[in-house]
């Protein structure tokens, strides 16, 4: 596996690349969420680039840019392990410039759920991953469907400006109790861990009563909001049942559904989603 930093060395080891090539873009302190898409592109591409950077600009000035968790040499051979071809780990100035003035806005999309909570965390998204795709020229890039906002957005993004590629969204992956897998799950103290269940068993028992016939969106969103109140380490911050692919929150009686929620367990912020159909 090669590794690269600037845009220079990235764009020549891609030129070596065989055809087609898959992408996964990434913030790094890699887990299986991560490396289960580095799977499913090299299962479907000749060769597999990751790059790995901590994206300032999507991080709003009171959230954890600074300590967001980073241990480059264990995502390295992590990745190495996985077959990957080539790893990006591009610094801050390469990706941003002094007099760095351009950026990519997606519309309605990115106006609800974590786009309401976080007002600019999607333009930082959308930029940083316009430039990855620019550099890296994928024929398919790889997301998670624990982001799921993140990957309608990406999606329309590519429609919008006629990226040449394919987006892949991987199912979530979790731990065996149910929570799901993210880099900040690093931050839970072990009372916090156990009351961040709550998010995934809330979202769980949505669904079991949608598969039993309940249809009510309003009900749906209860089940949930009522398993995170449960909690006394648990704030919740938004619960939504929105349509999967405009993100327009529903009322009443539904076909399917993105179940999805923002929680703070303590300080930290967790989201989790499950599609209803
Ligand atoms: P990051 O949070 O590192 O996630 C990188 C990719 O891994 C995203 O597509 C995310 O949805 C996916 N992922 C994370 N946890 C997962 C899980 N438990 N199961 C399946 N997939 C999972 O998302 C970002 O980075 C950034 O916003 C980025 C796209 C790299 C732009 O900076």
């Amino acid at each position: 596996m090669k590794s690269v930093e600037t845009f220079s060395e990235l764009r020549k080891a891609r030129n070596e690349l065989a055809e087609p090539v898959g992408f996964v873009p990434t913030m790094g302190y890699l887990h299986e969420g991560h490396l289960s898409l580095v799977r499913q592109a090299g299962q479907e591409c000749a060769s597999v680039v990751v790059s790995i950077f901590v994206n300032p600009t999507q991080f709003a000035p009171e959230e954890d840019l600074e300590s967001y968790p980073r241990d480059i040499d264990r995502d390295t051979s992590l990745l190495e392990e996985e077959g990957a071809d080539l790893v990006w780990i591009p610094e801050d100035e390469e990706i941003y410039p002094e007099d760095y003035q351009s950026w990519v806005l997606v519309e309605e999309v990115t106006k609800p759920l974590e786009g309401a909570e976080r007002p600019t965390h999607f333009k930082g998204v959308t930029t940083v991953v316009a430039k990855l795709f620019n550099a890296v020229q994928p024929q398919k890039a790889y997301f998670g469907q624990k982001d799921a906002q993140q990957a309608v957005v990406i999606k329309q993004m590519v429609r919008d400006l006629n990226y040449p590629l394919d987006i892949v969204v991987c199912p979530i992956v979790r731990e065996p109790d149910g929570l799901a897998m993210s880099s900040r799950n690093k931050y839970l103290n072990k009372e916090e861990r156990k009351a961040a269940l709550s998010l995934s068993e809330g979202l769980f028992q949505a669904k079991k009563a949608f598969q039993q016939g309940v249809r009510d969106a309003d009900q749906l969103r209860g089940i949930v909001a009522n398993r995170v109140n449960e909690e006394p380490l648990a704030e919740l911050q938004y619960v939504s049942c929105a349509n999967p692919e405009t993100l327009k929150e529903q009322a009443g009686e539904i076909e399917k559904g993105l179940l999805s929620m923002a929680v703070f367990v303590g300080e930290t912020r967790l989201i989790d989603n499950v599609l209803l159909k």
